[in-house]
């Protein structure tokens, strides 16, 4: 048997595999126990490689048993990123980005493992609080499951996360209030209708999920960690399972070593977690205020545990003010083509920040995790482009703007990030010329 059952992370009770979440004694939280021994005999990289291109390669030690709710989730692009690395002045830097998996964001990875959980134990109904990409992703498995679905997000939501939402066809509820409030209001609602609340009373099995971005990342580096990892956080608890992730894979032998220093990285607006780091002292709730909504968490669940996570791995914490959030998304869209949603922003504002200050060094291997697409969020981005210009249908026209535009252009070029990765560029031109003259 794969799978021993739950275990209290704090004091240690054990549980049988029920969809409960939170230790009777102490309200600790409850997480999957395995049985490595036994996983360790089955799992090899062969095995891993062999298996779909999605979180379902890692079935092993995953908590499910039966049959997976799959829209085709994970396995997304390990990209090198040397052109936002040669802004940063970073030596090797990668993005994993997996704002491209079925419904936009890595919650695809959790919501695939608890649904699929939610069908194991027989329910009929599913829900979610959501910041707002768990609210796509629970509604989109659940039509794919042909569950009844009850969705509760907080009244401020971006615009298209709303109506991603609302195309999957669930129940809908926008609660007058910020996610925690959302949050106990749920916790509430679970106690009185037999529902599967994915983050609530099937938090252990759903958490499991985001391990898989561990895993990936791990086995995409050519079965090595990387030196540094930049994760978002809101709860904290995608942070302690990619970590969770790492360590498994060297304690069931596929890998020698995990070498990761873990950073956490929020929204300045909202920033409990970052802030209990750096401060020493324990964590704050908060009252979110910042035009970043998915890690908008007050009172982060996970946040002790993301601490010690960051303690543990020699890691650190930053944070992104909201400028900085708008610059980090446009800066990623234009060095890399990737366009990310705010959460990415705030993820590569730290990493500008952390580096700036000297806290990541800038020959660590580096992997930062985008975790959502910039299609979510376009309501907060939008104020911060140029308008495009506008011309009549004919050459004239075209060719008066394109007069203007060249200057512009030529303006932009030559100031700031672009003219950094050109000067990179030009030096890899020049050595290549200088190769070729003497070949
Ligand atoms: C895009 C995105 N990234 C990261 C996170 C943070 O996840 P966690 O709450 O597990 O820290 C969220 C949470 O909703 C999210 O929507
Ligand atoms: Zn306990």
């Amino acid at each position: 048997m794969r799978i021993i059952g739950l275990k209290c992370r704090n004091c240690g009770k054990k549980y049988p595999i029920d969809p409960i979440s939170i230790c009777e004694d102490c309200f600790g939280p409850l997480e999957v126990e395995y049985n490595y021994e036994y996983i360790r005999e089955i799992i090899s990289r062969k095995r891993i490689a062999d298996g779909p291109h999605s979180i379902w390669r890692y079935r092993d030690i995953l908590p499910v048993n039966e049959k997976v709710v799959d829209l085709g989730t994970g396995f997304t692009p390990l990209q090198k990123a040397d052109n936002l690395a040669a802004v940063l002045g970073l030596k090797e830097l990668y993005i994993k980005n997996d704002s491209v998996n079925p419904t936009f964001s890595f919650k695809d990875r959790v919501v695939s493992v608890s649904i699929s959980k939610a069908l194991e134990f027989g329910f009929d109904t599913v829900g979610c609080a959501s910041t707002g990409n768990l609210a796509s992703s629970v509604a989109a498995h659940a039509a794919k499951a042909n569950l009844a679905c009850y969705i509760f997000i907080p009244d401020d939501l971006n615009l298209a996360k709303i109506v991603q939402t609302l195309a999957y066809n669930p129940n809908l509820i926008s609660v007058k209030g910020n996610y925690d409030e959302v949050n106990r209001l749920c916790t509430e609602i679970a106690g009185y209708y037999n529902w599967a609340f994915v983050n609530i009373n099937l938090r252990p099995y759903y958490s499991e999920g985001s391990k898989t971005l561990g895993y990936e990342t791990i086995e995409q580096l050519g079965w090595e960690t990387p030196d540094r990892a930049v994760i978002p956080a809101g709860s904290g608890s995608l942070l302690t399972k990619i970590w969770k992730g790492y360590n498994e894979f060297k304690d069931l032998g596929l890998i020698d070593e995990v070498k990761t220093k873990i950073t956490a990285s929020q929204s300045k607006g909202c920033s409990p977690i970052t802030s209990a780091y750096r401060s020493g002292e324990e964590i704050t709730p908060v009252r979110p205020d910042t035009i970043e909504k998915s890690l908008a968490i007050g009172s982060p669940a996970d946040g002790y545990y993301a601490i010690k996570v960051m303690k543990e791995s020699g890691g650190t914490a930053g944070a992104a003010t909201d400028r900085e959030i708008i610059d980090g998304i446009k800066l990623l869209a234009k060095t890399e083509g990737i366009f990310t949603e705010t959460a990415g922003g705030v993820v590569v504002g730290t990493l500008k920040n952390l580096v700036e200050q000297g806290e990541i060094e800038k020959d660590e291997r580096t992997v930062i995790y985008i975790t959502g697409n910039g299609l979510k969020t376009q309501d907060v981005l939008m104020e911060h482009l140029p308008t495009p210009v506008k011309i009549k249908p004919d050459l004239k026209a075209f060719e008066d703007i394109l007069k203007k535009m060249d200057k512009k252009i030529d303006a932009d070029t030559y100031s700031g990030v672009e003219s950094k990765v050109r000067s990179v560029r030009s030096k890899i031109d020049e050595q290549i010329e200088e190769q070729t003259e003497v070949a």
